[in-house]
């Protein structure tokens, strides 16, 4: 375990939500990085998503276990509360569907429920070009925007790459950007309401 929750003082608590995406494989590195700006990490990944992550390792290394599915009722919660929420990487799938407030996975019945909690969301789309073109994409990340989540999407954040071809630029992603974006909402108070 190298988290900071193993300290005594309380950090704030930041879900890392990845999607089904070869990105995923990489979320250790996000983790690392939210550890260093003192989130006490837990992460949720959708089903998808589970196809590509490790979770031993993932929960050795944020000290507390990976969920991917809704609990049965009944069972107790095994995660703390969220103070923010990180959807890295967010894919076409995930943002159509939280844009239309579907919640049919954990992960999205988190972060339907995170808006009427005022919980900040941060998501950062990683597809290919031609998934990105699709006007549902183009509008689902234009109203999540409006609704107060900030989307980081275009060239300046991740270039978009051809269909086929992502694999190969799994290296360039920029995973230090969503926790920049963090940063800039608890500066402006946005987190430090939330969670007060
Ligand atoms: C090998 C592989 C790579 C994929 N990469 C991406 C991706 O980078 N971005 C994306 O939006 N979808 C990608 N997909 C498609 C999603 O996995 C698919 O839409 C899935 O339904 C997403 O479910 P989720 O949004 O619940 O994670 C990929 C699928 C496969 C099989």
């Amino acid at each position: 375990m190298t988290g900071p929750q193993q300290s005594s003082e309380r950090h704030q608590v930041l879900y890392v939500i990845a999607c089904g995406s070869p990105l995923a494989r990489h979320v250790g590195r996000l983790v690392e990085l939210a550890h260093e700006d003192g989130w006490d990490v837990c992460v949720v990944t959708t089903p998808d998503g589970a196809k590509f992550v490790d979770r031993a390792a993932l929960a050795r290394q944020t000290g507390h276990p990976v969920r991917t599915h809704y609990k049965n009722p009944g069972d107790v919660d095994v995660l703390p509360q969220a103070d923010a929420m990180l959807v890295c990487p967010a894919t076409v799938n995930t943002v159509n569907k939280w844009a239309a407030g579907i919640t049919d996975t954990l992960a999205l019945g988190l972060l339907v429920e995170a808006q009427g909690l005022g919980v900040p969301v941060v998501a950062v789309p990683y597809t290919n070009a031609a998934m990105a073109a699709h006007p549902a994409f183009r509008a689902g990340i234009a109203r999540l925007a409006e609704w107060g989540v900030t989307v980081l999407f275009g060239e300046h954040v991740v270039p978009l790459h051809p269909p086929g071809t992502g694999e190969r630029h799994l290296h360039a992603f920029p995973w230090a950007a969503g926790l920049a974006a963090l940063r800039d909402r608890c500066a402006d108070g946005t987190l430090a309401e939330a969670v007060r």
